[in-house]
């Protein structure tokens, strides 16, 4: 069983790369992000506070999570939904580093996050995947973009879903999540020892994809 972790800050590239990753090596792709975003998702399905824990915790220890299999890509049901990409709404963005800075909410993602090997080699993206759900795995990666790139990515990714928002107004979402998820506690985003860190400012997919699976194979004949 392989694991290949790549982590990084908000609208990097990390998906992009890690969907044409996990294609290229035959791998099952794992959207950590998309299990915290389901998780709050849910609590605001609920009317709940998020800023309130003990609601939150609460919560998990009523709701039935499961897993499938769909096109190659892990899929996270609750109470079996499966919200899609609703989860990927602006309101979900900014309440999701609250909810993921939770640490009950991290202990049961990250022991749902080690059981898909089950399901057989990953590409799992994230912001802890090297550094604690997969610390061992030689295969580590840490995706960076400059902030005025991811900006525009992620604009991008909104016009694409018909929101209506500003550079301006994303990068300022972007960068306040980015402090969060840096500044908590547990398993704030880090570079992982031993993480190789990517540049994808300027690169197209592609070739970071080259880039990443050059590495790959180089510690497979080391290892
Ligand atoms: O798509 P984007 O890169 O903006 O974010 P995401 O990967 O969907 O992750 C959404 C949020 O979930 C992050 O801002 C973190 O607060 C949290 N997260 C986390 O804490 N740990 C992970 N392994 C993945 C995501």
């Amino acid at each position: 069983m392989t694991v290949v972790a790549v982590d990084g800050p908000s609208a990097s590239g990390k998906s992009t790369i890690s969907r044409m990753l996990a294609q290229r090596l035959g791998f099952i792709y794992v959207d950590s992000g998309a299990m915290y975003r389901t998780v709050t998702w849910k609590a605001l399905e609920e009317g709940l506070d998020v800023n309130d824990t003990a609601q939150v915790i609460a919560m998990l220890d009523r709701i039935r999570i499961h897993f499938d299999i769909c096109d190659q890509q892990v899929r996270m049901f609750i109470d079996g939904i499966f919200p899609g990409e609703t989860v990927r709404e602006p309101r979900v963005a900014e309440k999701v580093s609250i909810v993921a800075a939770i640490p009950e909410v991290r202990r049961v993602l990250v022991a749902h996050q080690r059981s898909l090997t089950q399901f057989g080699s990953l590409v799992m993206e994230g912001r802890d995947i090297g550094s604690v759900v997969f610390p061992n795995t030689p295969h580590k990666f840490y995706i960076d973009a400059n902030p005025e790139e991811r900006a525009k990515r992620r604009r991008k990714d909104f016009e694409a879903m018909q929101i209506a928002t500003s550079t301006d107004g994303v990068a300022q979402a972007l960068a306040q999540r980015d402090k969060l998820d840096s500044t908590r506690a547990t398993s704030p985003l880090q570079v992982a020892p031993g993480a190789t860190v990517v540049d994808n400012s300027i690169n197209p997919p592609e070739r970071t994809v080259e880039i990443i699976l050059e590495q790959i194979t180089r510690q497979q004949r080391a290892q």
